[in-house]
């Protein structure tokens, strides 16, 4: 997704604005540019490709000088990718320029109306219509740039974060939101960052303010910041604090975000359930939904709605709800459920999972479901993002900043926070017996150890990757608690190897996908002894019948599958509603290898964004 970043104060605006691009990067991009006030005048310089394109084409044409500035990564919805429809977009006269991220969906109607203004377009974009209509009221109309920004945004429908600056107005940026995010670092006197999300900021501050939707945000250096409904209602600036280290924001010597995010997991996941379980008192304190526990113990329904990766976590917590706690649940795709018309009931209880909390398929289904009056409970992983924001309640993962573009920790963090809501409600339904309970408890708290086991298998998991490497095609099979495991290392394979890959129900096999198997299909089957373990053995002899090549994850000490399987990998054994957050850590690795095998941009893969802010 686009990515945003604003500087004004007393420091050059360049070596901050290229930085935050930099630490943006991992939202997902296609080109990127600087704008920068100079001496009265605007220093654009703008690309197609990498912040490292720009920052080539900076050292040729000079770095710009000046104390305010903006910059943009840019994912392309409207326009390909190149050098015109590059951010930023100016006015005719070159005096405004803007920034945005988002989409204008009326900015064909608006496009045609200021062509009969007069207006002429350079780009193919709906942001350089949206600039072309702020200078166009400015130019009509005694009024402010704030006022222009207000009265634009009035007539646009659609999602927006944008940053405008005029070269004639050397004091002030402006800053609007609605549907797409954006945050506000208050510095030293007089110094404001503006971005997307509080990557590029944490370092420089600490307090930060998110702007609600349809808020515009006036940014001057004299008289600070103040905040304004599209509406004309002022709106005091509530001044939160980062919880957010700058140490998080890096490598920390691996070669990839992703691999760190993989070995962070047992941090991760233990991090998932600080303070909230007592194995040895047999308590689970959710504190986060502990006034709508009782909305659980009576619902009739949960809905799981998320996106990718997420509504596989969700897939999960279908196994767990409605094993554990004995509640119906339906697992829905954020993108479906907001168009189809569903039924939802006032007693239903939806569960949001996200780990960005920015996911607009996501948000737009929970308003949906919120506006039916249902109960919407928030897992997500970024404090203070959208979707926490529009939910009743809910419960952080405290995953830490997720910087690949490959969701791993955020998955296990997810799962565990939903086993733990599982878990509580059943108990206090009195669903599940108390010595299942209990030892599903002492199981739970001892998973950051166990996959920490798994994790020490990497070479032979890389060894296998090698192997397969440069396969066309992949499936991946599971049962119970494990199908939405395959699910996800499906995922996992085809978005950052670009191998085409297929996660299956096990016993689906022989509706169909079976006719696929010859000897240059490998199957990754996830075979641990919990569960239908009889069953799946049977699902990969039907495989091996067939010459199909067999990667098993499977109990450790377990025979009888390394004797069919060409490969194994060896897993902890635990109870079978714990086993997804285990079972998923080979496939994780697998993928990396395989990825970086094939000289992929692991943290970054192609078309991919890691915040999905557009429909
Ligand atoms: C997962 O690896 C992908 N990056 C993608 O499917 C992601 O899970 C999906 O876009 C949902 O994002 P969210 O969890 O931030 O809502």
């Amino acid at each position: 997704m686009c990515g945003i970043v604003g500087y004004i104060g007393q420091r050059e605006a360049y070596p901050i604005l290229i930085k935050g691009l930099k630490r943006l990067e991992y939202r997902g991009y296609d080109s990127a540019g600087v704008a920068v006030l100079e001496n009265d005048d605007i220093d654009l310089i703008k690309c197609q490709g990498k912040v490292s394109n720009l920052e080539q084409m900076v050292l040729e044409a000079g770095t710009p000088k000046g104390t305010m500035g903006i910059g943009h990564t840019r994912w392309a919805t409207h326009g390909p990718p190149n050098d015109v429809n590059a951010h930023p977009h100016t006015s005719e006269n070159g005096n405004v320029v803007m920034i945005h991220n988002g989409i204008i969906e009326n900015y064909g109607p608006l496009r045609e109306e200021l062509i009969k203004r007069g207006h002429t377009f350079k780009s193919e974009t709906d942001t350089e219509v949206l600039i072309q209509l702020i200078d166009n009221i400015q130019q009509n109309n005694d009024v402010t740039l704030f006022e222009s920004v207000r009265i634009a945004l009035n007539e646009v429908i659609g999602a927006y974060a944008i940053v405008v600056m005029d070269k004639n107005n050397p004091n002030q940026l402006i800053a609007a939101k609605k549907g797409s995010p954006m945050v506000v670092g208050i510095g030293q006197k007089g110094e404001y960052f503006i971005a997307s999300d509080a990557t590029p900021i944490v370092e420089f501050t600490k307090n930060v303010v998110y702007l609600e939707d349809e808020e515009i945000a006036i940014v001057d250096r004299n008289d600070g910041l103040k905040l304004v409904s599209i509406s004309n209602h002022e709106k005091t600036p509530y001044v939160q604090e980062l919880e957010l280290h700058l140490e998080a924001l890096e490598k920390g010597g691996y070669e990839h975000f992703m691999l760190k995010e993989i070995y962070e997991q047992p941090r991760s996941i233990r991090d998932s359930m600080r303070g909230r379980i007592r194995p040895d008192t047999g308590h689970v304190e959710l504190g986060g939904i502990r006034d709508y526990i009782q909305k659980f113990v009576n619902a009739k329904r949960i809905i799981m709605l998320g996106c990718g990766t997420s509504w596989h976590a969700g897939m999960v917590g279908e196994y767990l709800f409605e094993d554990l706690a004995r509640i119906p649940v339906e697992v829905e795709y954020a993108s479906e459920f907001r168009y189809r018309n569903p039924i939802i009931y006032e007693d239903d209880v939806v569960i949001a999972i996200s780990q960005s909390g920015e996911t607009a398929d996501t948000l737009a289904a929970i308003e949906l479901a919120k506006s039916k009056g249902a109960t919407i409970i928030g897992i997500c992983n970024v404090i203070g993002s959208s979707i926490p924001r529009a939910t009743h309640a809910g419960s952080y993962t405290h995953a830490g900043p997720e910087i690949g573009v490959a969701s791993t920790k955020a998955f296990t963090a997810q799962v565990t926070v939903l086993t733990l809501m599982a878990l509580h409600v059943a108990h206090q339904k009195g669903s599940i017996t108390s010595s299942r309970f209990h030892r599903l408890l002492i199981e739970l708290n001892d998973i950051p150890n166990m996959v920490e086991t798994v994790l020490k298998q990497s070479d032979k998991i890389k060894y296998i990757s090698d192997i397969y490497k440069d396969v066309p095609n992949a499936l991946y099979l599971g049962r119970g608690y494990n199908f939405p495991v395959a699910l996800e290392g499906a995922l996992k394979l085809k978005e950052i190897s670009y191998i085409h890959a297929e996660g299956y129900p096990a016993a689906e096999m022989k509706h169909g996908p079976i006719a696929l198997i010859d000897e240059e299909m490998p199957v990754f089957v996830v075979a641990p002894r919990a569960g239908s373990y009889d069953k799946i053995v049977s699902n990969i002899q039907e495989v091996k019948a067939r010459k199909g090549k067999i990667i098993a994850i499977i109990t450790e000490g377990e025979e009888r599958i390394k004797e069919m399987a060409d490969h194994t990998i060896e897993v902890p054994d635990v109870d079978e509603s714990l086993m997804p957050l285990i079972t998923v850590i080979p496939l994780q690795l697998l993928s990396y290898h395989i990825a970086v095998m094939r000289g992929c941009n692991v943290d970054q893969p192609r078309n991919l964004a890691k915040s999905v802010t557009v429909e």
